[in-house]
């Protein structure tokens, strides 16, 4: 770990302590758009507030030498149950931080999605990390999206995971406060924020510029992509005609896994499993679209009693360990972490994201030989009281 590194990491306990140590790092206007929620934040606090709703039951005297940390998700075999959630323009929070994210999951051997909001290629993705997912936004119009799920499937990913919970442009108030805007504008609160870290400055923008100087959102056409500072780029996500149609539309031509991203209700969860889906994420999309929605970990009980045999992922929130083995003892087959990897990447690169995936492991293994686990998929709600919200 080089010098740089170690000193960023040096005061970093828990997850949650990469929110604060990357406010001194990055721009104000690109640290907002990573913390922020959409509206008053109410989901954002929500996310967090509803894991004081479930207590630990731990058992006693069972022998937890050696716990087991290893999940199974769409054929493949994992390290550690959970995984990096998409997030889309991760270039600027770290030059290249989509190669680093991924390179990092695939060493740990935990699961990566990469975001269709990337200038990164896909197919650079793929052969860094060949078991990356791709999260897509997919538009309404039939044939672009045939040959976005044609690009996927010849670029070797084996997982389709769609975003659908995007139908429109979502408002996020602090980080319009400062500055964020997309298409990419130079303003003043932006301006104010950037000179202020300027190591930022040379390290990411740069760096990303001298490579790429027209930066293009490269995966969400069939080919190309709008440039992130131009007008067509609009506000990336999904389409508000997208509809369950395209999904069984898709499902019909994507022979690989098939995943709905942004699920919040059993009835939907139904939908999915009936039109041959095999998987969905559980997710509010980290309270960063309709504020004052459910917290994903208060409906995944529901949804998974509607999922069939689909594989049920849940994230939002998600800051610990113990967080981690309540979302699987709650249902869930794994879990996805976005912020603190985000920021973990933005603070000290490839180092930073080994650094939480490690901690994070650590954490899941003490709480695992804590609760008289020695398997996460022993894990029930017969481990949980619920202590209801306060
Ligand atoms: C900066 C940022 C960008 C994101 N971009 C995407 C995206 O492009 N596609 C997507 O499906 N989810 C995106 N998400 C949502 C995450 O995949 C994930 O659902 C969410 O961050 C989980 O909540 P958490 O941040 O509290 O862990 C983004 C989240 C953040 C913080």
């Amino acid at each position: 770990m080089g010098i740089t590194a170690r000193r960023r990491l040096k005061d970093i306990d828990r997850l949650s302590d990469f929110e604060a140590a990357s406010r001194h790092y990055l721009p104000r206007a690109i640290f907002e758009y990573i913390r922020n929620g959409a509206g008053d934040e109410i989901s954002l606090r929500r996310n967090r507030a509803v894991f004081d709703r479930w207590l630990w039951r731990p058992h006693r005297l069972n022998d937890v030498t050696r716990v087991s940390t290893n999940i199974r998700l769409f054929g493949e075999d994992y390290d550690l149950p959970f995984g990096i959630a998409p997030t889309g323009g991760a270039a600027v929070m770290r030059y290249d931080a989509d190669r680093i994210e991924a390179r990092e999951a695939c060493r740990a051997n935990v699961p990566y999605a990469l975001s269709a909001n990337s200038i990164t290629p896909l197919e650079d993705i793929i052969r860094i990390n060949p078991k990356s997912w791709f999260a897509a936004y997919l538009p309404s119009d039939e044939d672009v999206i045939d040959g976005i799920v044609d690009r996927v499937g010849r670029a070797g990913y084996r997982v389709l995971m769609i975003t659908i919970d995007v139908p429109v442009a979502a408002r996020r108030v602090a980080e319009i406060r400062a500055g964020y805007t997309m298409p990419i504008r130079l303003n003043w609160p932006a301006f104010a924020g950037g000179v202020a870290r300027p190591g930022w400055i040379v390290g990411t923008l740069a760096r990303t510029m001298i490579r790429t100087p027209n930066p293009r959102i490269l995966n969400v056409l069939p080919e190309g992509g709008p440039g992130i500072f131009s007008r067509e780029i609009g506000s990336v996500g999904g389409a508000a005609g997208f509809t369950w149609a395209h999904v069984a539309r898709i499902r019909e031509c994507w022979r690989g896994a098939l995943v709905l991203k942004g699920i919040l209700r059993g009835d939907d969860a139904a939908r999915a499993a009936t039109l041959g889906v095999d998987g969905i994420v559980v997710s509010d999309h980290g309270a960063r679209l309709l504020d004052s929605a459910v917290a994903p970990l208060e409906v995944l009980g529901e949804v998974k009693a509607q999922a069939g045999e689909m594989t049920v992922l849940v994230d939002s929130g998600f800051r610990n360990g113990g967080d981690v083995l309540k979302g699987l003892a709650l249902g869930a087959d794994g879990v996805l972490i976005g912020r603190p990897m985000a920021q973990a990447c933005a603070l000290a690169g490839r180092d930073g994201v080994a650094f939480a995936i490690e901690m994070l492991g650590e954490e899941i293994r003490r709480t695992l030989g804590m609760l008289g686990v020695v398997g996460v998929e022993t894990l029930s709600e017969a481990f949980l009281h619920d202590a209801g919200m306060v």
